[in-house]
Formats: structure tokens, sequence, C-alpha cells
């Protein structure tokens, strides 16, 4: 195990979380955010003589210069969806939404990424500010240059703007974000149910199967899980009794790719990871039905077809001619994806090999699903929380524990979709996990009303909210279990 620790350990791991900004310095952005978002709003009612503008302004310039003399300067940065002040992320409060995201959307559309105020402002630099901004030509590339050189034309020198910072495969990303990221991940998921169902179909059936679209769909799930990973995760929570086999296939896929983008792998190889994750099981298209869907304990005979699956998956993987080139990783992959450190893995060796990363990989994310998921022979699954205690008991033997513990920071101690009862005794549903280590246990988190018809969605709240006091506003008590209350998590991210 000590050579695979090192392996993962000189993998690239994504920088680490700026610390959590101060309460009060959390507040008084937000309520600038807010300023800016009303006066954005009413530059486009008004023209900037109008007396009513004055009042808002006035507030606005508050907020900013109160910054400023705490801070000496001040720096707002949009960074994909979120905001950053001072280099710092801000977290937006449930009041605060709408302004943030109108915010965004606006700097984004004028491709405008950050604005700097290198001293105090006053009214009439603020206003010029505020018009130019709004004037700007949406999606024009040197927007900010333009900017720059009309505030230096008004000899205001202490603003200075930042273009938007595009990441790669940006363009793409902005096309998918008008599509609505979520309606474009449920689609890549069902596509991808879809197509490993026909695939599985045809193998099973000695008929061609084709696979340039699996590959396909991997391409576009590596995107999805670059962009933002809990809305893909969030579609796991769909555990299709009857579709197994498929389903699994799919979020074993997107567990893996969550965590590949961790280790920092490139999109190349994070595909790769994809679309071995999706063919994991693939082996398990040549055992007879009755043995993968039987109710009972398997025979030994039954056991030994079963313990075949991950060889005879590197077979059906090889003669899978559409897939283009195979990189080696692909087909150890799927070969490691039961081997263990003790005698319980499979398959039998008569020498012991080193599980590969996209084994290790696959196993973590392969165990958590199976075992979060109703199956014949288990019909009440474990709850996320339960499934993670069971591996992280087995870690030595089962799992390699450096990813483990990644995976647990990954799924957060409140996976996304554990029911969870909160000390204001509301229910709700784990939405996003907060990946800042010290906020692991403050998630964001669904609210649930229940009237006649059941339990229905409400607002989206996070836990790191504050309460005005230095506490937290909500906080997690206890997880529940969705089979007791008859919730049908999957519906609710969806
Ligand atoms: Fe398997
Ligand atoms: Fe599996």
């Amino acid at each position: 195990m000590e050579t695979t620790q090192s392996d993962v350990r000189s993998e690239k791991f994504p920088r680490k979380p700026s610390e959590a900004m101060d309460a009060d310095l959390s507040k008084m952005g937000n309520n600038l955010v807010t300023k800016f978002h009303v006066l954005m709003r009413i530059s486009q009612i008004y023209d900037s003589k109008n007396v009513a503008l004055q009042q808002f302004t006035q507030e606005s310039l508050q907020a900013i210069n109160t910054m400023i003399e705490r801070e000496g300067n001040l720096s707002l940065k949009v960074v994909k969806n979120d905001l950053y002040l001072n280099d710092q992320r801000l977290r937006y409060s449930v009041e605060g939404f709408t302004s943030f995201k109108y915010l965004v959307t606006q700097w984004r559309k004028r491709l405008i990424g950050e604005v700097i105020f290198k001293g105090v402002v006053h009214e009439e630099i603020l206003k010029n500010f505020i018009y130019l901004m709004m004037h700007l030509e949406e999606g024009h590339e040197e927007n900010a240059t333009f900017f720059n050189d009309e505030l230096a034309k008004r000899d205001i020198f202490m603003i200075e703007v930042g273009p938007l910072e595009t990441l790669e495969g940006e363009d793409e990303a902005t096309t998918f974000r008008r599509e609505d990221q979520r309606e474009v991940a449920k689609k890549v998921f069902f596509e991808t149910v879809g197509t490993i169902k026909e695939v599985i179909t045809n193998i099973k059936g000695k008929q061609h199967a084709d696979v340039r679209k699996l590959k396909r769909l991997a391409q576009k799930a590596v995107h999805l899980v670059m962009e933002d990973e809990s809305i893909l995760l969030g579609m796991t929570t769909i555990k299709n009794y009857d579709e197994y086999t498929f389903n699994h296939c799919v979020n074993v896929s997107i567990y893996s790719l969550a965590m590949g983008r961790r280790l920092g792998l490139s999109r190349k190889i994070l595909t790769e990871l994809g679309i071995t994750a999706l063919l994991h099981d693939i082996g398990k298209s040549k055992i007879p039905r009755e043995v993968l869907n039987k109710p009972g304990p398997l025979d030994n005979e039954e056991w030994g077809l079963m313990k075949k699956h991950s060889l005879i998956g590197v077979e059906v993987v090889l003669n899978l001619k559409q897939l283009g080139e195979i990189n080696p990783r692909m087909v150890i992959g799927i070969f490691d994806h039961h081997l263990k450190n003790d005698p319980s893995g499979y398959p039998k060796l008569f020498r012991k090999k080193e599980i590969g990363l996209f084994g290790r990989i696959i196993q973590i994310a392969d165990a958590y699903d199976a075992m979060t998921t109703p199956r014949i022979y288990k019909k009440v699954p474990y709850t996320p929380e339960q499934a993670l205690a069971v591996m992280l008991r087995e870690r030595s033997v089962h799992f390699d524990p450096i990813l483990l513990k990644m995976f647990v920071g990954l799924v957060g101690i409140h996976p996304i979709g554990s029911l969870v009862l909160l000390n204001t005794h509301e229910i709700g549903i784990v939405y996003k996990p907060n990946h800042e280590p010290k906020w692991m246990d403050r998630p964001q988190v669904m609210l649930m009303a229940r009237d006649a018809k059941g339990y229905a969605r409400q607002e989206v709240v996070d836990l790191t909210e504050g309460d005005g006091n230095g506490g937290f506003r909500r906080s997690v008590v206890k997880t529940l279990d969705p089979n007791k209350y008859h919730i049908d998590i999957a519906k609710f991210f969806l």
C-alpha cells in the first residue's frame, strides 16, 4: 500500500481554499453587493442627473468607502459564478442571493471580471462608473480596456476594471450555461444511462455496440464536473431499482470523475477515467441474468462465475474497436476494480499486483454507490452516512485510505442527498456539500415543507450562514433515513 499512497500524493492536488472570511467583512460585502445591485438597476431606469438616483448613490458610496477605510482597497472579482472580495470568496446570504446573481450575470455579460477601488470615491465618480458599466456593449472582448480608457478620460484613476478571466473550455461552458446547466446535466445523465443500456444489451446479444456516443457523453460529463460537480453528484441520488446496472455504471462514473478532478487529472485522462468507470462492469453482460439478479445468496459455482466479470470486461473492452486507441490504464482499471490487498479480492493472481489509480478510484465509487442503492437482496440500502462509516471501517483492507479520505471530503460528512434534521426542527436534503475542510459539516440544504400531498421543496439555505451572534443560524442535528419518511430524494434533484 505504501507505494500506492505515494502515487496519489505525487498527483497534483487543487489549491487549498483560502481561509473563510470574517463575519464583519462578509456582512459588509453582502451589503455592498446589494447596494450595487440596486444602483445598477436604477441606473437603467433614470439618467444620471435624476434626483431619485442620489439616495442610492449615497448608500453605495457609504458601503464602498467604509470598506476602503477598513481594508485599504477593495477588489470585487467574478470567478465562475462566485464573487471574491479582496481575494476571499464572498458567501451570499439567502436574502442576498438575487443581488449576487444579478451582479455576476451583468458583469459576465459585459465580460468584466474585476473592479478595483484603490481609494475613497465620491458621488460623481461612482455615477460615472455605474453608467459606463451599464452602457458597455454585451459580449465585447475589449470592454475592460475600453472601460479603463473611458475612466481615464474622465480623470478617474482610483477605479480600475479587469476583464473576465476565461478558463479552459469556457466557450463551450457559456453555451452550456445558456441552456441551463442543470438541464444539460439531466440530459447527459439520462442519455448516458440509455446509451450504456444499449451497449450492454448489444454486447449481450453479440451485436455491434456503438461506443462512440459513450465517449462523447463522457467528454460532456467531464466538462460538467469541471464546471460544477455538485449538479452531477446530485443526479447520483437517482437510485433506480429496475435499471440498477445502468444507473450504477453512470453513478460510478460521476463519483470517479469528481475524484479525478480533485486529483488534478487532465481532461484527457478524466475522459478515459469516465469511460473506464462506465464500462467497469461490462463483463457482467456475459453473465446469465439469473445469477446477476438472484435474490438469495449465490452458490459456489455462481460466485465463481460472478468473480470472472472483471476479466471478461477486459476482453470485451479490447474488442470494442470504436473506442479508438485504448490506453492501457483503462483496461487495467477494469481488471483491477475488485482486486484487494487481501485474498478477498478477485481475480486470483499468482503474484501480488499493485492496484492502479483508476482501479483504486473506481473501487471507492463502486462500493459507495452499491451500498446506498436498494438491491434485490437488500431492499433497504445504507444511508450515505452509514455507507461512509462502513467504508471507513474497512479502509485499510478494501480501499486506498488516502483516496477514501478525499472521497469523504468530496461527498461531505453529510453527502449530497442525505436527509437531515436541523436544530430549527426543519427537515432538509443536503443539496451541495461545502468543500472547505473547516465547513465540512455545513453544506447547503434544501428545506422541505410538509403539506397534505407529502413533502415539497423549499428554499436552499447555506448552513454557514450566521445567526448574528457569532453562532450559526442552522446546524445539522442528525441524519434521518429517507426510507422511513417515504421521501424520494432523487425527485428533489430533477
Ligand atoms: Fe464489478
Ligand atoms: Fe460495479
